[in-house]
């Protein structure tokens, strides 16, 4: 639990505690996302390289950014953001990114599984700060606006013309890696 000793002015510090702990799960997430997309950014191959290796740094760029909001946030909040690699490791709820070096089809299959996730549980948070804490809520909102953006831009790579993703059904990156691939 973070311990408060001051928050924003009109809120209570139980509700701060737990708009912190939603924040630094998402700082989690973030920092997990911006360094797992740099990840693919180097590790794609094959004929269409070039074009996802450089659609990939300006997604690293907003991650990062937001991660920086979020930890701003908890600072703000009267809370003490957790930033190192092994406080992500420890606390995070999802697996390691799964893929090495692989095609680009194969890397956006497992992104898109990436972005399900991420963008999901800012939608689980939203609901809850609906009650708690409005000016964090509107944080994640506009975040997970550019999330659904990106997401869309993964997407319209596994997509056909009649709208049906290559991934859909897949439970697993390296199963989504191989229907895209
Ligand atoms: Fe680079």
């Amino acid at each position: 639990m973070a311990n408060i000793k001051y928050t924003v002015p009109g809120m209570s510090d139980a509700d701060s505690e737990r708009v912190i702990a939603l924040l630094q799960d998402r700082l989690h997430a973030a920092n997990d996302l911006h360094l797992t997309l740099k990840h693919v950014h180097w590790n794609v191959v094959g004929p269409h390289f070039i074009a996802v290796h450089e659609m990939i740094d300006p997604q690293v760029e907003a991650v990062r950014g937001f991660a920086d909001e979020i930890a701003e946030r908890i600072a703000t909040m009267g809370g003490s953001p957790k930033g190192t690699p092994g406080s992500i490791v420890e606390n995070r709820t999802w697996e390691e990114y799964s893929l090495g070096r692989g095609t680009t089809q194969e890397h956006l299959g497992a992104l898109d599984l990436v972005y399900q996730g991420v963008i999901s549980s800012y939608r689980d948070g939203i609901k809850e700060l609906g009650e708690l804490d409005p000016v964090t809520e509107d944080m994640f909102i506009g975040q997970t606006d550019k999330l659904e953006l990106f997401h869309w831009f993964i997407r319209a790579h596994l997509e056909d013309k009649g709208g049906n993703l290559s991934t859909e059904g897949a439970t697993s990156e390296k199963d989504a890696a191989q229907s895209a691939g």
